[in-house]
C-alpha cells in the first residue's frame, strides 16, 4: 500500500443529518476503512443534482479522496434527491450549509476540519456555508461559480440588470425533472405525463419556447405546472428573501484558503474572478486562482471551435496535474498542513489561448499589462463584416456615425461565448460570421497584426451610444478574426440603458438623438492575437437566448409583451472617441 493512500473505502448511503428545523437532509459517505483506528478531515459537497447520479462524483471522485486519507461526504440539498423539504433554490443553503458543516466535523472517524468542493450551484453552497462563518469550515475550493446574487456585473441571473434569460429558464426546467419525480413518486402515470411534458418544454426552448412572453409568468416554465420557487430565476429580482440568500459577501469576512477555479468561456467567469479579488482586497493570503480555456462544466481540450491542445485540459493540466489531484493537494495542504506539491502553487495560474500556454502570475490581473485603445472608425457603414468599420490606435477626427435598426421580434441569434444553453447551442469560442453578415451588427476590424499580441486581463469598450427608443440594450463582443476570416469570440457584455449610470443609481429613460457614453464590461480573457490575425469589435443590440431582449419601450421588462424596433447610433469621432480598452502584456 502506497503510504497515505487507504485500500479500502467503506461508503454509507442515505446517512440522515438534522437542520435546525428538524429537516432530515441525506448524504454518502465515503471513509477509509481502517477499523474505525484513524481520524481524517471531511471534504464535503452539497448539491441539487442527485448524489447517487453521475453529478454525484463528478468535481471529484469521493473514493479516491476517500483512499487519501478524507472522509467525502456527498449530500443532496433541501428538496432535492434523497433529502427531505422543499426545493427553493439558493433560499436555505447558508443555514443548511452552517448546520451541515457542524454535522460533517463531527461524524465518527472525523478530525473536526472541514474541506467544500464543487462546481457551479455546489459551489455556490460553499460560499453560502463560508458566508455564516461555521467554525470547523477550514478550507473551500469553488469552480466555476458566481458571488452575489445581485452583484451588477458578474451575479447568477443578471448581468447588469439584464436577465440570463437562457441559462436561467434552461436551469430551473431542467431542476423540474427532479422535482416532478418526488411529486409523482408511486404513481408512474403522472410521472411520466409531468416528465413528458418537460421534456417537450426542454427541447422546443431553442425553437420557441424562449421567445414567449411576459417573462413573469413565462410559458415553458408556467406549463409545467413547476412550483412558484422553481420560477425564481425569472422573478427572484422581487423576491428579497431569494436576494438576500443569495449573498455571499460575508464569506469574504472569514481568513479561508480558498481554491477558485475557473474558465474564460464560463457565464460565471466574472462571479469567480470577483471572489478571488474581494477575498484579496481584504488581505487574505492563502487565494489561488486557476482558469482554463473551459466552459461551463467541461474542462476538455476541445472547446466550441477551438482545439486548445492536450495541456489545456483538466486531465492533466500543463502536463502536471490533473484538476481533481489538484483539489486533493490544496487540501492536503489547507486541511491538513502536509508540504505537497501545492506549497509552491503560484497565486494565479491562467491559460493563455492562441499560444496555447500556461502562465501563472503573483496577482489578478498580472502585473505589467499596459491599456491600449482601440478606437473605431468608419465612413458611416461598419453594418456586418463587408461593411467599412475599422479598429485602430489612432484616435479620430470627422467622422459619419454608424447606425441600424435593433428589432427584438428578430434578435441577433447567440453563437457560443460564455453561455449555458440547451446543448444544441454550444457555447464557447465559435464562429460569429453568420452573425456578422447581419445589417444589425456594427463590425470593427484592426489591420492584420505583424506581430503576437497578448491581451490578458480586463477587456471593457467605451462607446458612445444614441437610441429612439426610451430604453434598449448594447452588446459588444471582442472577436479574433483568422487569417482565413474564421471570426471567434472572445468575451462579450452588455449594458441596459436604463441602467447606464450603474445598478445603484436612478433608472433614467433615454432621450432621442442624444449620445450617451457607456462602458461596457467584456468580464476578461487572456490569449494572444497571433500575426496575421485581426482584432475585431462587433456592436449590436441583442445576443439572444442568452440574454433577454431590450423590447424597447422602457417599460417593466418581466411584465411587457409589446415590442418596438429602435433605430440605434455610435459615434466615433474627436468629441465622441468610442474604443475597446484592451489590456497588453509586455
Ligand atoms: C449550475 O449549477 O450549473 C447552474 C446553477 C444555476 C444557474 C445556472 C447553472
Amino acid at each position: 500500500m502506497q503510504p497515505g493512500i487507504q485500500n479500502g473505502v467503506r461508503v454509507t448511503y442515505n446517512v440522515p443529518s438534522i437542520m435546525r428545523d428538524g429537516t432530515v437532509l441525506h448524504a454518502n459517505v465515503y471513509q477509509p476503512d481502517d477499523g474505525g483506528t484513524g481520524s481524517y478531515p471531511v471534504l464535503l459537497t452539497r448539491m441539487p443534482y442527485g448524489k447517487d447520479l453521475p453529478a454525484g462524483v463528478s468535481a471529484l471522485l469521493p473514493e479516491q479522496a476517500a483512499r487519501r486519507g478524507y472522509i467525502v461526504v456527498v449530500q443532496d440539498v433541501r428538496g432535492t434527491g434523497a433529502s427531505e423539504g422543499d426545493w427553493s433554490p439558493l433560499l436555505h443553503e447558508a443555514q443548511d450549509g452552517f448546520d451541515t458543516v457542524a454535522w460533517a466535523a463531527q461524524l465518527p472517524g472525523a478530525d473536526g476540519r472541514v474541506g467544500m468542493y464543487g462546481v457551479s450551484y455546489f459551489g455556490f453552497t460553499q460560499w453560502a456555508a463560508a458566508s455564516q462563518h461555521p467554525p470547523a469550515l477550514r478550507a473551500i475550493a469553488p469552480m466555476q461559480t458566481w458571488n452575489d446574487l445581485d452583484a451588477p456585473d458578474a451575479g447568477v441571473l443578471w448581468r447588469n440588470g439584464v436577465l440570463e434569460l437562457g441559462a436561467s429558464v434552461g436551469w430551473a426546467l431542467e431542476m423540474g425533472f427532479d422535482q416532478m419525480v418526488r411529486r409523482y413518486r408511486g404513481n408512474a402515470e403522472a410521472m411520466g405525463r409531468a416528465i413528458y411534458g418537460l421534456a417537450r418544454e426542454v427541447d422546443a426552448l431553442p425553437t420557441s419556447g424562449y421567445g414567449e412572453l411576459p417573462l413573469a409568468s413565462f410559458g415553458p416554465l408556467a406549463r409545467t405546472g413547476l412550483d412558484a420557487p422553481n420560477r425564481i430565476f425569472i422573478a427572484a429580482r422581487d423576491e428579497a428573501d431569494v436576494v438576500a440568500a443569495g449573498r455571499i459577501a460575508r464569506a469574504y469576512e472569514l481568513e479561508l484558503p480558498v481554491l477558485h477555479i475557473g474558465g474564460w468561456y464560463d457565464l460565471f467567469l466574472g462571479g469567480t474572478l470577483r471572489n478571488f479579488q474581494e477575498m484579496r482586497n481584504r488581505g487574505h493570503q492563502r487565494q489561488w486562482l486557476v482558469i482554463g480555456p473551459w466552459t461551463h462544466g467541461n474542462v476538455n481540450r476541445v472547446q466550441g471551435d477551438l482545439d486548445f491542445g492536450f495541456a489545456s485540459s483538466g486531465a492533466l493540466m500543463d502536463l502536471r496535474i490533473d484538476l481533481m489531484s489538484l483539489q486533493i493537494q490544496f487540501f492536503d495542504y489547507a486541511l491538513k498542513g502536509l508540504a505537497t506539491t501545492f506549497a509552491e502553487m503560484p497565486v494565479v495560474k491562467y491559460f493563455v489561448m492562441g499560444a496555447n500556454v500556461w502562465k501563472t502570475s503573483k496577482s489578478w490581473p498580472p502585473e505589467g499589462a499596459t491599456v491600449a485603445h482601440w478606437y473605431l472608425h468608419s465612413a458611416g457603414h461598419a453594418n456586418t463584416a463587408s461593411g467599412d468599420g475599422q479598429l485602430s490606435n489612432e484616435q479620430p477626427a470627422d467622422e459619419v456615425t454608424d447606425s441600424f435598426t435593433y428589432d427584438p421580434a428578430n434578435p441577433v441569434p447567440t453563437v457560443g461565448g460564455a453561455t449555458l444553453l440547451p446543448s444544441v447551442l454550444r457555447p464557447g469560442p465559435r464562429d460569429q460570421r453568420v452573425v456578422e453578415q447581419r445589417h444589425d451588427v456594427l463590425v470593427y476590424t484592426s489591420a492584420p497584426l505583424e506581430q503576437p499580441l497578448e491581451v490578458t486581463g480586463a477587456v471593457s469598450a467605451a462607446l458612445y451610444v444614441a437610441s429612439d427608443a426610451p430604453d434598449t440594450d448594447f452588446v459588444a463582443r471582442l472577436v479574433d478574426v483568422y487569417p482565413d476570416g474564421m471570426a471567434i469570440t472572445v468575451t462579450d457584455g452588455i449594458v441596459r440603458m436604463r441602467h447606464r449610470n450603474g445598478m445603484e443609481a436612478r433608472e433614467e429613460p433615454l432621450e432621442a438623438g442624444t449620445f450617451y457614453r457607456i462602458e461596457v464590461d467584456l468580464w476578461a480573457t487572456s490569449l494572444v492575437f497571433l500575426p496575421g490575425h485581426r482584432i475585431r469589435l462587433d456592436v449590436t443590440s441583442s445576443s439572444f437566448p442568452r440574454w433577454e431582449r431590450n423590447l424597447n419601450t422602457g417599460m417593466d421588462s418581466a411584465a411587457a409583451t409589446e415590442m418596438r424596433t429602435a433605430r440605434q447610433s455610435l459615434a466615433h469621432d474627436a468629441e465622441h472617441p468610442s474604443y475597446l480598452a484592451l489590456p497588453i502584456m509586455a
